[in-house]
């Protein structure tokens, strides 16, 4: 319903110099090198975020075994930064622009240089929207996030009704943050309905308790109240504003939907801190090492994994068809506002204390020790 996605929040740019450069790969090109220059340019979105540190790692693996010439470079929030990356990856030669936007509409000028450069431009992760520069996109399956993490909640409520539902959101210059919030409330909704939960902060969900299914712009309404910018700084503030102002019902045993790892472990201290509440269930996102330690300790209920090698693989893949002559394989397809988007999407698990041995650590994606230390 929400793949399609409107042009929502106009961006200032301010003028940026090249930061976060991570430093070229020195793998070979296939050809040996012959044509210089670099083949494959990545840009993800900040380093100052953990889940994005693994997708670089995974990509600098790939990118080297597959004999391509790379360079990752980090928009560090900043959709200046990001189009100045993207110009100089294209100065450097690339044929392939892998790309995780910092906002969704106005990442759209730094694409369309591309693709007049005859770059091909994959969207990763974070689909841009507006434009039909996009070529390609590979994602997680962001709706079936939401659900996971309203899923979890409903699973684990406590007994009785009128519980209280603290509900946050992405960023709202983020696609998936929509695609996350749809997922949820499309399974937590029916209980607001019928009074099982109770939404302790946000009066604009509770003016569309009622309808099940939302439009772009109603659900804009509620992420324009709820939202964490994807930054733990603001979405600890937020919960304590939200915690300063509830009253007695709205304490006690309770739920939060938090959309991520990072904004979970914020909102949790902050709603730990608070003495009128005898008990929380959290979601989360990222199977962020500092999560899986919160949920090793009961400080944090849930995540869901997104395996990042997977999602790189995937890229790398249809990096290899691109510059071998031929069509990447893709499974589905997004409509980004202007174009049908050929996707290629992946599964996500529920990761809780009960699982992640398994899902984590036997599977050799983390240490225990890793967990332990909790980075
Ligand atoms: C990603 C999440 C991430 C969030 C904040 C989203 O677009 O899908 O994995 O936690 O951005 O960076």
């Amino acid at each position: 319903m929400k793949k399609l996605v409107s042009l929502f929040l106009a961006l200032t740019l301010s003028v940026a110099t090249l930061a976060g450069c991570s430093g070229a790969n020195n793998a070979k090109p296939a050809d040996g090198g012959k044509s210089g220059g670099t083949q494959v340019g990545i840009v993800l979105p900040t380093k100052d975020e953990p889940r994005w540190l693994q997708d670089q790692k995974q990509f600098e693996n790939l990118l080297s075994d597959a004999g391509f010439t790379s360079e990752v470079l980090f928009s560090q929030g900043s959709s200046a930064t990001e189009k100045t990356n993207v110009e100089s990856l294209i100065a450097s030669g690339i044929k392939v622009l892998i790309i995780c936007a910092q906002d969704a509409s106005a990442a759209g000028a730094a694409v369309d240089a591309a693709k007049e450069a005859g770059v091909t431009v994959i969207c990763y992760d974070r689909l841009i929207t507006g434009t039909a520069s996009v070529d390609y996109y590979v994602t997680f399956d962001s709706v079936a996030v939401g659900r996971a993490q309203g899923q979890y909640l409903i699973d684990n409520k406590p007994a009785g009704s009128g519980i209280p539902l603290y509900l946050y959101a992405g960023a709202a210059t983020d696609n998936n943050a929509f695609l996350f919030f749809q997922g949820a409330w499309e399974v937590l909704q029916p209980y607001v309905a019928d009074g099982t939960f109770v939404i302790a902060n946000s009066s604009e969900a509770v003016a569309l308790q009622d309808k099940k299914e939302l439009s772009y712009d109603e659900e804009a309404k509620i992420i324009g109240q709820v939202t964490t910018d994807w930054d733990f700084n603001v979405a600890k503030s937020k919960a304590e504003a939200h915690l300063t102002a509830a009253d007695a019902s709205a304490k006690g045993d309770v739920l939060i939907l938090a959309p991520n790892d990072g904004t979970a472990r914020a909102i949790a201290d902050a709603f730990t801190a608070d003495a009128d509440i005898s008990s929380y269930v959290v979601t989360g996102q990222d199977a962020e090492l500092a999560s899986i330690k919160y949920i090793q300790d009961g400080k944090q209920s849930m995540t869901v994994f997104k395996n990042t090698s997977t999602l790189a693989a995937d890229s790398v893949e249809m990096a290899k068809s691109i510059l071998g002559g031929s069509k990447p394989a893709t499974d589905t397809t997004y409509n980004n506002g202007s174009v049908e988007v050929p996707a290629k999407q992946t599964d996500v698990t529920v990761v809780t204390q009960g699982n992640y041995k398994d899902v984590l650590v036997n599977s050799g994606y983390y240490t225990q020790d890793q967990i332990d230390a909790g980075e």
